[in-house]
């Protein structure tokens, strides 16, 4: 069976072939040169930019797949959530393909496959009941699944989502979108030093992120004004960056850390009440490798097994929209 499946609702044109769950194809362009400029995504912008690269995704992805257009089998794209024009524009193509070949429309969740995007190139199966964990840049929620497709969603952010909190205090450091492979760049050569506020510690599932910026912007500010009074944002930036008030490095590594520190204490409040086998992480944040090695650490102790994308599976992809069409088709594996 061959699946063609579309993600278009952010800021990466993807577009995949799938042999049941083998990736033939991912073809995928990001945007992310030209919305750099803007310190995030702008949407007019990324549906432009779509529409002029999604013709030449969808040639690349057929030509290496080596994937006749008759031989596709059904046709998945994003749904929801996203980008309101950037979605439209992967239905309509969706929707014209299907139309051209007389073939099923599958619509897909984003969150959704990115969950599933754990179990692309494995051969390893989920263990039910399966907390997952999605950190993207738009979302930060958990969900309780007692069977394939089967998502309670337990609780999500408040506010700011985990990746744009990275994205967020990146340009107040004056490093550019997307924060978070920056983030984790500088942590390397930091340590533990700054004491951040571990927001939100509960008893809901639900995470609150927009504290935690407040409380870095303090301290960012705090070393402007010692050092910088009256300079313009470039030169501001420099000083920061080169402050010896304020460590970059120690900061990036104590961001994280407080992050998956709130992380793990939410994961640790489910566990506690519920059964659980497997824990997914899915998401651009979940490329991460600190972050995932400490969901490593935590989860081995408790004998439960831990799933995270390969890290080209973790950010924006069509080929996690084309597996969770799979297990939509067959509604198991
Ligand atoms: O899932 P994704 O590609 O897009 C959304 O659905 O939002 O996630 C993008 C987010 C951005 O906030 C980016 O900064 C973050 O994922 N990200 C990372 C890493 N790579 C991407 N965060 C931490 N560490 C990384 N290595
Ligand atoms: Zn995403």
């Amino acid at each position: 069976m061959i699946i063609l499946a579309i993600e278009t609702s952010c800021d990466e044109t993807s577009i995949a072939i799938l042999e049941n769950k083998k990736v033939l194809s991912n073809i995928t362009v990001s945007q992310v040169l030209e919305q750099q400029e803007y310190g995030g995504v702008v949407p007019s912008l990324a549906a432009r930019l779509h529409l002029k690269n999604i013709q030449k995704v969808l040639k690349s992805a057929l030509s290496e797949a080596q994937i006749e257009p008759q031989k596709i089998d059904y046709i998945a794209y994003t749904e929801k959530p996203g980008l309101v024009i950037c979605l439209q524009i992967g239905k309509i193509i969706a929707e014209t393909i299907a139309l051209y070949l007389n073939k099923p429309l599958i619509s897909c969740n984003h969150l959704k496959g990115h969950i599933y995007a754990s179990l692309l190139e494995t051969k390893k199966k989920w263990k039910f009941p399966v907390l997952a964990l999605v950190i993207s840049g738009g979302h930060t929620q958990l969900y309780y699944l007692k069977n394939h497709l089967e998502f309670d969603l337990l609780g999500q952010t408040r506010d700011d989502a985990i990746g744009e909190c990275l994205d967020k205090i990146s340009l107040l450091l004056g490093y550019t979108y997307p924060g978070g492979p920056i983030i984790e760049r500088l942590a390397l050569k930091g340590q533990d030093t700054y004491s951040l506020p571990l927001t939100k510690l509960d008893k809901s599932y639900d995470f609150s992120f927009s504290g935690l910026k407040t409380a870095v912007r303090r301290l960012i500010e705090r070393s402007w004004i010692s050092n910088v009074f009256n300079k313009d944002i470039t030169e501001r930036n420099k000083i920061v960056r080169s402050s010896k008030i304020l460590n970059v490095n120690d900061l990036a590594f104590s961001l994280q850390s407080t992050l998956v520190k709130v992380l793990l204490f939410k994961v640790k409040k489910v566990l506690d009440c519920k059964q659980v086998n497997t824990v997914v992480l899915g998401g651009g944040v979940a490329a991460n490798q600190y972050l995932a090695g400490c969901f490593q650490i935590f989860l081995q102790r408790k004998k439960i097994n831990l799933f995270v994308p390969k890290k080209k599976y973790c950010t924006d992809n069509a080929a996690m929209i084309g597996i969770l069409a799979y297990y939509k088709i067959y509604q198991q594996d």
